[in-house]
């Protein structure tokens, strides 16, 4: 494969950008609400708070809801086909929406767009639709909705390229916690994977720009931070330096922000440097997101792992040892290409031998253009959905095991809101990332609270406060 530079955008590219958002402001006939609905990852969920702080510089304000808003923005996701199919759903339900407001400007952006000939196959599909833009033009809302306005066409941009664009506004969702991508893009090109097609080569933010965004972020409040990327471990690929993921752990650590966590590690790229940065950094929670995928060699091997099972749980071994009762989670495919039942096992009994605090759980979901795609032996639907279930009650037994540990223990919960059950309890996450429900009330959102866990009820610990 050609080797592909990362585009930095330039001062004068955003400025550019600043000048297109002032007229579409100065516009009598733009849109007055926006409304951004997001798909899939934290990836997209950052990217539409990089959306939402676009358009809010645009002079528009944010409508609770799509069916409210004069323009919607559906920042999708095509990690697996549902996700893919829901996305396209409910465009085609906002057409009727239209009908109400014939005012409404629909976009459609993220992932999906990102794959070849798709901006060109929804719009064909989807008349309705006004404006189409991939991952990598997102920087560029303003002149692309500039266009829009101005023009009685579609507007479709999508340009195969791995850009970096920094200091783009950004309308944070919440003011107690927030993400800081670290790095874009993904190099690994696992098997069944579209990511690596639609996010582009792998590129790191250099690590000043991260680390003036946490302390920025520090001296605005911010208690927790989310480090983002496909793949954080191997951050600082291309830099020039003595950068690494552990470095920057290290660098952040310093700062003084109370939570630190990431997301998402590869198990080759997770080193012994960062599993002794995750030992002595204060701040780093004592959580680790490690997606074993499967648990058979041989199918591990075909979804181009590189790693074995033995080894992976080798990490997972030295990741205990090095930070005792970290909490565990995963991502688990059940019905690759070509898995047997033998092999299945090998899952259920790699989750048993674990125990994680949660593990998220997939069927597996041919994307066109991945290699996987066109192995033989697919696995048919009522196979994999009978896996899935298997796998699913394992997974339930083995949390229920890992969680006791916490029963008894003292825990700090991060509050993020009034509990779904009652007014009088709130709920958040501790510091190994499991959600804790607690008394208390409206005040304790966005505070630290020191607590004891007393019981666990389904996937939740119940606490009481520690004065
Ligand atoms: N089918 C099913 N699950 C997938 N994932 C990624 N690609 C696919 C696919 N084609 C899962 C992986 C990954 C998570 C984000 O989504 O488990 O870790
Ligand atoms: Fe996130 Fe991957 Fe889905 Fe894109 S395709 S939103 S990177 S999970």
């Amino acid at each position: 494969m050609a080797e592909r530079k990362p585009v930095h955008i330039t001062a004068e590219e955003l400025a550019e950008q600043r000048r297109y958002a002032a007229m579409v402001s100065a516009m009598a006939e733009r849109p007055a609400s926006y409304h951004v609905v997001t798909y899939g990852c934290q990836m997209n969920a950052h990217d539409s708070e990089k959306l939402a702080g676009m358009l809010r510089d645009m002079g528009m304000t944010e409508a609770p809801d799509r069916t409210e808003a004069d323009f919607v923005i559906f920042n999708t996701c095509c990690v697996r086909d549902n996700a893919e199919r829901r996305a396209l759903g409910n465009v085609t339900w906002l057409k009727e929406i239209r009908k109400k407001n014939p005012k409404l400007i629909i976009a459609v952006c993220g992932c999906m767009i990102q794959q070849p000939g798709m901006a060109e196959k929804i719009l064909k599909q989807y008349k309705f639709v006004d404006l189409a833009f991939g991952t990598s033009n997102l920087y560029k809302l303003p002149e692309l909705l500039y266009q829009t306005l101005n023009s009685d066409r579609a507007v479709v941009v999508v340009e195969d390229e791995d850009t970096i664009a920094e200091d783009l506004p950004i309308k944070r969702l919440r003011n107690d916690a927030a993400y800081i991508t670290i790095m874009y893009g993904c190099d690994n090109f696992c098997s069944y994977c579209i990511v690596p097609y639609v996010r582009g080569r792998e590129r790191s933010r250099e690590m000043e720009a991260i680390l003036q965004e946490a302390r920025e972020l520090k001296a605005s409040g911010v208690k927790e931070i989310m480090l983002l990327g496909q793949n954080v471990n191997s951050y600082g690929k291309g830099l020039e330096g003595d950068v690494s993921f552990a470095r920057l752990l290290r660098e952040l650590d310093a700062i003084g922000i109370e939570r630190i966590r990431f997301m998402t590690s590869h198990p080759k790229d997770l080193s012994d440097e960062l599993i002794r940065a995750m030992g002595e950094c204060k701040h780093v929670l004592p959580q680790f997101h490690l997606p074993v995928q499967h648990g058979n060699d041989g199918v591990l091997r075909r979804m181009n792992h590189r790693y074995t099972r033995e080894q992976y749980l080798d990490k997972v071994r030295k990741l205990r040892q090095a930070v005792p009762g970290i909490g565990l989670t995963t991502d688990i495919i059940v019905g690759f290409p070509g898995e047997t039942e033998e092999q299945f096992q090998d899952t259920l009994s790699i989750v048993q031998e674990v125990g994680y605090d949660s593990a998220f759980t997939f069927i597996y979901s041919p994307r066109t253009g991945t290699v996987a795609a066109d192995m033989p032996d697919q696995i048919p639907e009522d196979v994999a959905t009978d896996r899935i279930k298997r796998l699913i009650a394992a997974q339930e037994e083995g949390q229920r095991k890992a969680m006791s540990r916490f029963i008894g223990m003292e825990e700090e919960v991060l509050v993020e809101g009034l509990s779904r059950r009652s007014s009088k309890q709130v709920s958040g996450h501790g510091k190994h990332g499991v959600g804790i429900t607690l008394p208390g009330t409206e005040d304790d959102i966005g505070k630290i609270i020191r607590v004891r866990v007393t019981a666990m009820k389904n996937n939740t610990l119940m606490a009481e406060r520690i004065e």
